[in-house]
């Protein structure tokens, strides 16, 4: 018999946001605390797949060309509808609904969130409340056009740089959500790009970093895209300003050459005059854009410029799929709020710290940087909504590579270490279509290992096993794997461009979600800012030995050491 469940009262009380303002207080919460206090799921996942013979069929979900197979989880039908009642009750749906009608649900910046408007057909409607309200729809193709023009004259030969020479090296210089979407987007889609154009990207503000992407470049044939939401990021301005001098330095110190070599993303077109960017050259985006929401929007020019617009139009074709099957498919066949809800279970109720995402794409190499800042920066936060410090762990560290290379290297702790560590896999039925006949054949392979994983963590291996195969006893239990680590499988045709918009979209409205159940403000990021603000003061003592009032003397004494150390 259960134990019964312990009734806790939900506070009465209300915040200005009117919304669950005692989370781990609601009975929707406690009903998921004694439902692991229970052991749930007991024995484990070998039991539940014995038990229910469907369990493969019935815990699966396809969204777009997206199956997700959640079979590999701890959770039984019951935790299942447990996590849906949370979902009901802390308003998910209605911030969903907010969400894409436009509404400011980015509280502490007042500003609406509608990277969804940016993949929205033509002939949609999206209203937005804001300091210019109305349908922002016709904007977003207006700008995209402007794009798909600029685009088309660069790769076909006709925008020319100063001397009359091909653009042939694009070079993105932005940080944080103006470098990783596009960055992670072209090595997804390399196969899709135009190879005559070399597209680079320059985010740190190590001078190493434009340094080796410059250094075999021709400044005549080369476009600098300045990539920047506010256009004041200190990162992006230096290097940008370094790039000009290049330029500048290469093509005989004439300003009017920078009107053909540099154009500028960005929501501030002041800024962008101010740093000498003719505006013509701008391509706009809006503050209902945040930074790491934005590689859809102008900020994806570089990726334009590298596959072509009608490669472009299909991917937020993709991202357009999942917005709507997210606003629109019902709770249980409903795929981020799943993958959102499970990422629940296991770092509320499970103590889980961490979470993986494991491509078995080369060409996502940078797949989960970009979902770190997604993930990270959106749902790192220890305040509710209404400034409340909140009494229950939100966002987790997300890791991981692709997945052979990470087979030889951390997977050991993830099956045999002592931390629990759920875990997306996302592989592809087929490689991608250049590949010689030989190299495709290596993707069974490849996927022979993504399906081998998988199994192995849900379903270990037993003592008894091991002696089966005559291990010696004292190594039994270091040849042991207790199983029952919690995996997603995402499987889909193959990495498209479509594909791509669509596997984004699952993952932005999975943050969506979490941050949703846990009422924090997804969409800003104050905790960047003290550092920004710290480093300009300290930068002074470092370049000019400048005394910085308010230092901590271990800063100090290193700021200091760092002083001798560089002028020795
Ligand atoms: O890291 C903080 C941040 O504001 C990110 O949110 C943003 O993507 C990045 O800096 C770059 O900002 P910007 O596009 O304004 O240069």
């Amino acid at each position: 018999m259960p134990p019964p469940r312990r009734p806790r009262p939900v506070s009465e009380s209300t915040t200005p946001s009117g919304r669950h303002p005692w989370l781990t207080r609601r009975p929707e919460w406690t009903a998921l605390e004694d439902h692991r206090a229970q052991g749930i799921p007991r024995p484990g996942l070998r039991e539940l797949f014995e038990t229910d013979p469907d369990r493969a069929r019935r815990y699966r979900v396809r969204a777009g060309d997206l199956l997700i197979d959640y079979s590999k989880h701890l959770v039984t039908d019951e935790t299942l509808a447990l996590l849906q009642e949370l979902a009901t009750a802390t308003g998910v749906f209605e911030l969903r609904d907010a969400m894409f009608g436009g509404a400011r649900i980015n509280t502490t910046e007042n500003r609406a969130v509608l990277h969804t408007a940016l993949r929205a057909p033509r002939d949609a409607v999206v209203e937005v409340d804001g300091e210019t309200p109305g349908n922002v729809v016709p904007k977003v193709h207006e700008v995209l056009d402007r794009m798909a023009d600029f685009a088309g004259r660069v790769r076909s030969g006709e925008w020319t740089g100063h001397t009359g020479r091909r653009i042939r090296n694009v070079v993105n210089i932005g940080i944080g959500g103006s470098d990783l979407g596009p960055a992670m987007a072209y090595e997804a889609l390399r196969a899709f790009t135009d190879r005559g154009l070399t597209v680079r990207f320059v985010s740190n503000v190590d001078g190493a970093d434009l340094h080796e992407n410059l250094r075999d470049l021709d400044p005549a044939e080369t476009l600098f895209i300045v990539a920047s939401k506010t256009f004041t990021t200190i990162e992006t301005i230096t290097n940008a300003t370094s790039a000009r001098s290049w330029l500048l330095a290469g093509l005989g110190e004439e300003d009017k050459a920078v009107a053909k070599h540099f154009v500028a993303l960005s929501t501030n077109a002041e800024k962008v005059a101010d740093f000498g960017i003719d505006t013509a050259n701008m391509f706009e985006f809006w503050d209902w854009v945040g930074g790491r929401y934005s590689y859809d929007s102008a900020i994806g020019l570089s990726l334009m410029l590298a596959i072509g617009p009608d490669r472009f139009r299909e991917m937020l074709d993709g991202f357009h799929m999942i917005d709507e099957h997210f606003r629109t498919a019902p709770a249980e066949s409903n795929a981020p709020l799943l993958m959102g809800l499970l990422g629940i279970w296991y770092g509320n109720f499970h103590d889980a710290q961490s979470h993986a995402v494991l491509p078995y794409s080369h060409y996502l190499s940078k797949f989960t940087a970009y979902l770190q800042q997604l993930d990270m920066e959106s749902n790192g936060k220890s305040v509710d909504r209404d400034g409340h410090p909140v009494e229950w762990q939100t966002g987790p560290v997300v890791w991981g590579t692709p997945g052979t290379n990470g087979q030889h290297a951390y997977y050991q702790l993830i099956h045999q270490g002592t931390k629990l560590i759920p875990a997306d896999f996302i592989g592809f039925a087929r490689p991608v279509a250049e590949l010689s006949e030989e190299l495709k054949a290596q993707h069974d392979l490849l996927m022979a290992n993504f399906f081998a994983q998988t199994q192995a963590l849900a379903f270990g291996k037993t003592a008894e096993e091991v002696r089966a195969e005559g291990a010696q006893e004292e190594q039994v239990p270091h040849r042991t794997f207790r199983g029952n680590h919690p995996t997603t499988t995402i499987l889909a045709p193959e990495l498209t461009p479509s594909v791509l918009g669509q596997l984004i979209a699952l993952y932005e409205h999975k943050v969506f979600v979490q941050g949703a159940v846990w009422n924090i403000d997804s969409f800003d990021q104050w905790g960047v800012e003290l550092g920004k603000v710290l480093a300009k003061r300290v930068e002074p003592a470092l370049s000019e030995g400048a005394h910085v009032p308010g230092l901590d003397p271990s800063t100090a004494a290193l700021v200091a050491d760092y002083r001798e150390l560089k002028l020795r």
